[in-house]
């Protein structure tokens, strides 16, 4: 069976700064193992991309190493406002942090948040990292302002809840939803330690639940795959996040399987809805092939992120990547990852328009 290559809006390649844990070059194989032809990169890298310069050397990087196409964000920051519009019309969107993650990227002043959404003309939407309370605020500033906000990774009942009653008033918002909210909650913790740990936090039964019930007002799949090395997860300081560019498909695939989502959601929600809300163009010939047949256990080790674990590990799934094809090449077949680092194209590359 073919979908179409997926799209992820929230990943974290972790150059320049971060190697140790992930480089366009190795995460972007494990996004063709999983299906996705085309990554969102995130901006908390070190030193973070807030600027023309930074801007020019993720993009060096990702040049370089990127397997399939990707796209990269620029982060606001206190001081960064307005931005240059050729740069805005370079990224995938602006990330705004209002609420504390991983990394030093926070903007927590509402002048500040203001003055980004009032000058932000890209190409994508402004993503927001805002939990609870913060949902509503940036809702109401979408509304506000007119500029599209986009939040990232929603895991609770009630920020759903206020999300589809900020789209039922036409508020101009989108939102995703990770698979690690939709297949995990708060009573996997004991069992996973710091590597069930990330933000927004595992939540609880009801909030996984909720998420499903409110799957219609969700617009993406996002993995929000957030890779730290095993031995900074058994730390005494770890930090939050979770890989999830290889277990995504599987994972949902076995929802199709079991009656909980449609294989047309499936594709709205992971090519589809991606491609409108980023404004990213086509990708002529480019297809996953998958066994949706195919039944397996998620494994502890043999993966393609550079981290090598999953907190998915152990779970029986059904549906399985068999070949991911970009632009007419074979870019990954029977387990191993074809496309060399290199081949992949920045989405707001003219040519690809
Ligand atoms: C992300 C990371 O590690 O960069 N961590 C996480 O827990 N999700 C940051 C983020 O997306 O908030
Ligand atoms: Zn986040
Ligand atoms: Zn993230």
């Amino acid at each position: 069976m073919r979908l179409p290559g997926l799209i992820d809006v929230h990943v974290h390649l972790r150059e320049p700064g971060g190697e140790h844990k992930e480089t366009f070059a190795t995460g972007t194989a494990a996004a063709l193992a999983g299906g996705v032809t085309t990554v969102l990169a995130m901006p908390n890298t070190s030193p973070p991309i807030t600027d023309a310069e930074t801007f020019a050397l993720a993009d060096a990087r990702a040049r370089a190493g990127a397997r399939c196409d990707y796209g990269i964000f620029l982060g606001a920051t206190d001081t960064n406002a307005p931005l240059p519009a050729a740069l805005q019309q370079r990224a995938a969107g602006l990330k705004i942090y209002v609420n504390d993650t991983f990394g030093p990227l926070r903007v927590e002043s509402l002048a500040v948040v203001m003055r980004h959404l009032r000058h932000w003309r890209g190409a994508g939407p402004v993503a927001v990292h805002a939990e609870g309370l913060f949902v509503p605020a940036l809702a109401a500033l979408a509304a506000l302002t007119g500029t599209h906000v986009h939040f990232c990774h929603v895991s609770r009942a009630a920020e759903i809840e206020t999300i589809r009653l900020a789209k039922e008033r036409g508020f101009p918002i989108t939102c995703e939803v990770t698979p690690h909210h939709l297949w995990l909650t708060e009573d996997d913790l004991p069992r996973l330690g710091a590597f069930g740990d990330m933000r927004p936090r595992l939540a609880t039964r009801a909030d996984r639940d909720a998420l499903w019930a409110h799957l219609d007002v969700v617009d993406c799949i996002a993995t929000d795959h957030a890779p730290h090395t095993i031995e900074e997860k058994q730390s005494p300081t770890p930090p939050p996040g979770v890989p999830g560019l290889e277990t995504t498909l599987p994972l949902l695939l076995t929802a199709v399987h079991e009656g909980r989502l449609s294989m047309e959601k499936l594709i709205d929600l992971t090519h589809r809805r991606p491609r409108a809300i980023f404004n990213l163009p086509a990708q002529p010939d480019t297809y996953v092939e998958v066994d949706p047949d195919a039944e397996w256990v998620l494994p502890e080790q043999g993966w393609f992120t550079k981290v090598g674990w999953s907190p998915f590990a152990g779970m029986r799934v059904r549906g399985r990547v068999v070949r991911t094809v970009v632009r007419g090449q074979t870019a990954f077949e029977e387990g191993r990852v074809l496309a060399l680092p290199g081949t992949g194209r920045n989405v707001r590359d003219a040519a690809l328009h």
